[in-house]
């Protein structure tokens, strides 16, 4: 069969396509996607991109060889803050051997470690919400609230308990970068003027540096011993330079820290929205972790794999507000996708959002359902399995997969079992961010201690 060229907009009309695929990229998408199809082009010269949403070409995009793609490429704005050695701006071996140093220490083992301290620190966030000057009953937004639950989480898994205090000041030095990777491109020019944002980006990655200096040098003094936290297993490894280690460390938390925290945001959303959702995922928890003042600490894989509601709504809401609704790669060689041709050179923009709504793939893509995922036949499985994508597939998927799943399905059961929550909004917001997907105008609801009767008899099994 003879290649044909992508479809797109010409002339102006792509113009306008970049200058608001920056401030609105979902409705961008939707709209190229209803014009030109699923895997289409714009753009033009240096800037030439392709729009892969159609989920049998990412199959066959996820399962074509790295070795087509570059990730170290000219558009890839991350490496300013993440450092030039973070696996997320590596090619090749340096890839292989960064992502499989920092690989080793999400093992099952010390994922299952870390459930009840995920547990722990929503309790936490319940307590200090519900001790706060909104409650009871008065509207909170939970948006800043979710981002410092997952901060206290993050900081825990990656340092241990050491680093507890210094949660808030770890997040702080993370907020400037981000809103500095979401502004215009042309403000993102390299340069080494002072007194810009640019520099300001620059100090406070200095910061996080020394933090992360003076940790690792108090973790080479010391004797390991098993360690639970990430640092401590990178530390104790053998393949990693410091200076490696701290971007590995620096990149882990800027890619799972802002992601997971709106994720959590659309969750409640759509858990406070959807009629029952709230009360089936509560009495679920009742049933697998007993009622709320009961001791979770021996809290495991087997209790995560009982909160089944709470999982299925963590899906769908992936599905439906994935956190990256793209993912960056260049074309390093001429990429054939279902008899189309991507050029050498072009940046491919790989969409889990256009997946996740794909009308062949999803009845009814818009609505909210997590029943999508209950006992799904093989036929059903196999379309979920190449439409579900918002941790990507295969060598370069997201190696905070499995984290954030649990963080997720922990917490909304954790939340529902403790707050009654209620808004007056009839849907959710829509959405902003090119990074980071989340909510507009954040996560305002009334919140309340919980006021129900026990719904279940169960406890920590
Ligand atoms: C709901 C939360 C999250 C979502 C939706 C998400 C999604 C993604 C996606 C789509 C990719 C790109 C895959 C590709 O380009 O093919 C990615 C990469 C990555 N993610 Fe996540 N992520 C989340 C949380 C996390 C967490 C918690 C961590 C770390 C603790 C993390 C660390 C990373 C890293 C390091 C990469 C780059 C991997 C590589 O280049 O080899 N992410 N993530």
């Amino acid at each position: 069969m003879k290649d044909t060229a992508l479809p797109g907009p010409t002339g102006i009309a792509q113009l306008r396509y970049l200058r608001r695929a920056f401030r609105e990229p979902q409705p961008v998408l939707d709209e190229l996607r209803n014009d030109f199809g699923p895997v289409c082009r714009f753009g033009f010269g240096p800037a030439k991109m392709a729009i892969v949403g159609d989920p049998a070409a990412l199959k066959e995009l996820f399962a074509t060889s790295s070795g087509s793609f570059r990730w170290g490429h000219k558009f890839n704005v991350l490496g300013f803050v993440v450092g030039d050695t973070s696996m997320i701006v590596s090619d090749g071996p340096d890839h292989r051997r960064r992502r499989s140093s920092v690989q080793s220490a999400f093992s099952r083992r010390r994922l299952n470690g870390w459930i009840p301290m995920i547990l722990e620190q929503t309790d936490r966030t319940v307590d200090a919400l519900l001790a706060g000057p909104a409650a009871p009953g008065g509207t909170v937004d939970l948006a800043p609230i979710a981002r410092s639950l997952v901060l206290a989480v993050t900081v825990r898994a990656f340092f241990g308990g050491r680093f507890a205090t210094r949660a808030d000041e770890i997040g702080d030095l993370f907020e400037r970068p981000q809103a500095y990777l979401e502004s215009p491109a042309l403000r993102q020019l390299p340069h080494p003027f002072p007194f810009t944002a640019r520099s300001r980006v620059r100090a406070d990655r200095r910061m996080l540096d020394s933090i992360i200096d003076a940790e690792i040098a108090t973790l080479r003094q010391s004797e390991a011993d098993d360690p639970l936290d990430i640092l401590g297993t990178l530390v104790g490894g053998v393949t990693l330079t410091d200076h490696e280690i701290r971007d590995q460390v620096v990149t882990l938390i800027g890619a799972g820290y802002n992601t997971t925290a709106a994720s959590l945001s659309w969750m409640l959303w759509r858990a406070v929205l959807e009629p029952g959702t709230w009360k089936s995922l509560r009495a679920e928890a009742d049933e697998v972790l007993g009622l709320p003042d009961t001791d979770t600490s021996a809290a495991d894989f087997a209790t995560l794999g009982r909160l089944e509601l709470a999982e299925r709504v963590m899906r769908e809401t992936l599905r439906l507000h994935p956190a990256g609704v793209v993912a960056p790669r260049e074309a390093a060689t001429d990429v054939r996708l279902g008899g189309r041709v991507i050029p050498k050179g072009t940046l491919i923009l790989w969409s889990s959002y256009l997946a996740g709504r794909d009308p062949q793939a999803w009845p009814d893509p818009l609505r909210f359902d997590p029943d999508r995922f209950r006992d799904p036949t093989p036929q059903q499985a196999a379309i979920i399995d190449t439409a579900w994508v918002p941790f990507g597939h295969g060598a370069r998927n997201c190696i905070g997969f499995a984290l954030a799943q649990m963080e997720l399905t922990l917490m909304i059961a954790r939340l529902a079992q403790r707050l009654d929550v209620t808004t007056t909004a009839s849907k959710p917001p829509p959405p902003v961010g090119m990074v980071v997907n989340r909510p507009a105008g954040g996560t305002n609801m009334n919140v309340n201690q919980r006021d129900s009767a026990p719904t279940g008899l169960g406890g920590v099994r």
